[in-house]
C-alpha cells in the first residue's frame, strides 16, 4: 500500500491527504437498504391442496426477503386453526375441520371459509399499509367467485396490485410426496391423528376441492395479472405481468424446479494472501492450498459419484487453480469474485485498523451495510449475486468454488438467514458444504479435509454492554475505547 501513515505519541494516526490512496474516493460509508416503499403487491396463491402452494410461497418469501423486500405469508389454514382453537377454548364448541368442512355443499362451512379468506386478506392489507411490500395470501382460491372477491377488495386500495400465482401439478409422484409431507406427524391439521386416517381424510378433502376447481383461464381470467405454473419447472404462463417487482417475481418462478439435486460450496484452497493475513488480491494458492486442490477431485468423486456436475469458479486465480483438477464442465463468473475491499485491498485487518480507524470501526458497527472506500459492502455483493441465485435455482448439481464473503451471501439465501448473522457465518477453508433443497429449506452436510489452513475469520466484536460485562468480570476498569474483538486471527490453525 502506498498510504503514508504516521503514528502519533497517543497511538492515533495522521495521514497526508495527497498521498492517501483513498484521495478522491468518498469515505467508506454505511449504505442503508433501498427504498421499496412504493412497492405494494398482494400475491394470491391458487391451486388444489398438495400442489406446492406453501412451498412456492415460502421460496418466494425467502428470495424477496434476501433482496430486502418486506414480505409476509398470510396462511388461511393457520387462521382457521387458531380461530377454532380459540372458539373451542372459550365456548367448548369444537368445529369439525375434517374433509366435510371443505365440501362445497356444506353451505355454512363454505360461508365460513369465504369469511376467513377475506379476514386473512384484511390482515394482509393492513400489514401492507403499515409498510410491507409483498403480502402472500396462501389459500386455495380455486373458485372464480373467491378470486373475484379478492380482486374487488384489492381494487379499493389505491397503490395496491394483485397477482395470482397458480400451481397446477399433474405428476402423481409429486402429489403423493406432498400428501405424505402434509399428513406426516407434526402437521397441525392432523396432529396426533392416525396416519392412514389422516391420509384418507386429506384425499377426501382434495376431492371436494377438485369438484369445484376453476383453474385460471386465458379467456375468462384474461383481465387479471397472473402466473400459472404447471409441474414447477416444466411450464409457466404469464398474463398481464406489469412493472419491475411483478416481472422479478415471475422471472424467479420461471427458474424454479423440483428435480432432486444438491448444491456444493467450497472456498478456494488456502492462498498466499490468506497466509499473510491480507484480504482481497489475486494471489495464487499456498503450499497447503495446493494440497487441497489435489485432494478435492477425490472428495468430489466420493460424494457425487457419476452424477452430472458443473463447476463454477470466480475469475480469480485462486478459485480457478483450486478447480483445475476437477474433471467436470467449468464456468467462470465475474459475479463470484470476492467482496471488493477497495482501498483496503491487499491490507491486513491490523493495517486497516491503523490506516482507516473510522472505517474499521464503522464496519464493526454494521458489517452488512458498510461499504469499503472504492469497494463494496455485503449488500452490494448480495445484489450482484442475484443472477447467480437465479441460475442456481435453474440448474441441477453445481459445485461453486469461490470466496468467504460471497459464500456467506449464497449460504444465507439457502438457509434464510438474517443480514445481521450473514457477515459472520463460518465458512472455513478446505471444507465442502453440501446443501440439498427440501420441501422447506435445505439439508446440510459438511466435509472437511484434514489439510491445515489458516483461519481467516474475524469474530464479531463485542457490543458495548458485552465489553462492560467482560471488564467487570475481569475486575478491570471499563474500557473507553472500542471493545476489542475476539480475533480468530490469520495465524491460528483451524
Ligand atoms: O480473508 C479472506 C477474504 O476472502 C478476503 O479476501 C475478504 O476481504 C474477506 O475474507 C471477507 O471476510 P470479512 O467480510 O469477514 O472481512
Ligand atoms: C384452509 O382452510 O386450509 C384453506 C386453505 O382455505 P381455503 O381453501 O378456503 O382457501
Amino acid at each position: 500500500s502506498q498510504s503514508s501513515v504516521a503514528s502519533t505519541s497517543t497511538g492515533a494516526t495522521q495521514r497526508t491527504a495527497n498521498k492517501d490512496p483513498s484521495f478522491g474516493l468518498s469515505a467508506g460509508n454505511t449504505i442503508e437498504k433501498p427504498d421499496y416503499s412504493e412497492a405494494k403487491i398482494v400475491v394470491a396463491m391458487v391451486g388444489l391442496p398438495a400442489r406446492g402452494k406453501s412451498y412456492l410461497s415460502n421460496k418466494l418469501q425467502r428470495y424477496l426477503l434476501w433482496l430486502e423486500y418486506e414480505v409476509k405469508v398470510f396462511n388461511v389454514g393457520q387462521l382457521r386453526r387458531s380461530k377454532y382453537k380459540k372458539q373451542a377454548e372459550e365456548t367448548g364448541k369444537k368445529e369439525d375441520q375434517s374433509a366435510n368442512f371443505f365440501d362445497a355443499n356444506n353451505k355454512s362451512a363454505a360461508r365460513e371459509r369465504e369469511h376467513m379468506a377475506s379476514e386473512c386478506l384484511e390482515q394482509l392489507i393492513s400489514w401492507l399499509k403499515a409498510g410491507g411490500n409483498v403480502g402472500i395470501h396462501d389459500a386455495t382460491n380455486t373458485t372464480r367467485a373467491r378470486r373475484q372477491a379478492l380482486v374487488d377488495r384489492v381494487k379499493r386500495e389505491p397503490g395496491l396490485r394483485l397477482i395470482f400465482i397458480e400451481s397446477v401439478c399433474t405428476d402423481p409422484a409429486v402429489i403423493a410426496a406432498n400428501i405424505a409431507v402434509k399428513v406426516a406427524s407434526g402437521d397441525p391439521d392432523y396432529d396426533g391423528q392416525d396416519r392412514a386416517q389422516a391420509e384418507k381424510d386429506f384425499k377426501e378433502r382434495i376431492k371436494h376441492y377438485e369438484d369445484s376447481y376453476q383453474p385460471l383461464d386465458e379467456e375468462l381470467d384474461g383481465s387479471y395479472t397472473w402466473c400459472k405454473m404447471v409441474n414447477v419447472g416444466k411450464q409457466v404462463t404469464v398474463n398481464r405481468i406489469d412493472g419491475y417487482l411483478q416481472s422479478r417475481i415471475a422471472f424467479y418462478l420461471m427458474n424454479l424446479h423440483l428435480t432432486p439435486r444438491s448444491i456444493y460450496f467450497t472456498r478456494h484452497g488456502e492462498s498466499q494472501y490468506n497466509v499473510e493475513g491480507k484480504i482481497g488480491g489475486d494471489a495464487p494458492l499456498s503450499a497447503q492450498g495446493e494440497k487441497y486442490m489435489q485432494a478435492l477431485p477425490k472428495l468430489v468423486q466420493e460424494k457425487i459419484g457419476d452424477t452430472p456436475l458443473t463447476v463454477w469458479t470466480s475469475t480469480l486465480r485462486r478459485t480457478i487453480q483450486t478447480a483445475s483438477g476437477l474433471p467436470y464442465e467449468k464456468l467462470t463468473w465475474k459475479s463470484l469474485d470476492e467482496l471488493d475491499a477497495g482501498v483496503c485491498d491487499g491490507m491486513t485487518y491490523e493495517e486497516i485498523e491503523v490506516s482507516y480507524p473510522e472505517d474499521y470501526a464503522a464496519r464493526d458497527d454494521d458489517k452488512f451495510n458498510y461499504r469499503y472506500r472504492g469497494g463494496e459492502s455485503y449488500r452490494d455483493v448480495v445484489i450482484r449475486l442475484e443472477p447467480v441465485i437465479l441460475e442456481l435455482e435453474r440448474q441441477e448439481n453445481i459445485l461453486v468454488v469461490c470466496h468467504q464473503a460471497v459464500l456467506r451471501c449464497l449460504y444465507a439465501y439457502f438457509h434464510n438467514l438474517t443480514q445481521d448473522e450473514l457477515p459472520y457465518l463460518k465458512i472455513p477453508l478446505h471444507t465442502v458444504i453440501k446443501l440439498t433443497p427440501k420441501a422447506y429449506g435445505c439439508d446440510e452436510e459438511r466435509f472437511a479435509l484434514p489439510i491445515e489452513a489458516v483461519d481467516t475469520t474475524r469474530a464479531r466484536p463485542l457490543t458495548r454492554p458485552e465489553a462492560i460485562k467482560r471488564d467487570r468480570d475481569l475486575g478491570v476498569s471499563p474500557s473507553t475505547s472500542r471493545p476489542a474483538t475476539a480475533m480468530g486471527g490469520p495465524k491460528s490453525f483451524q
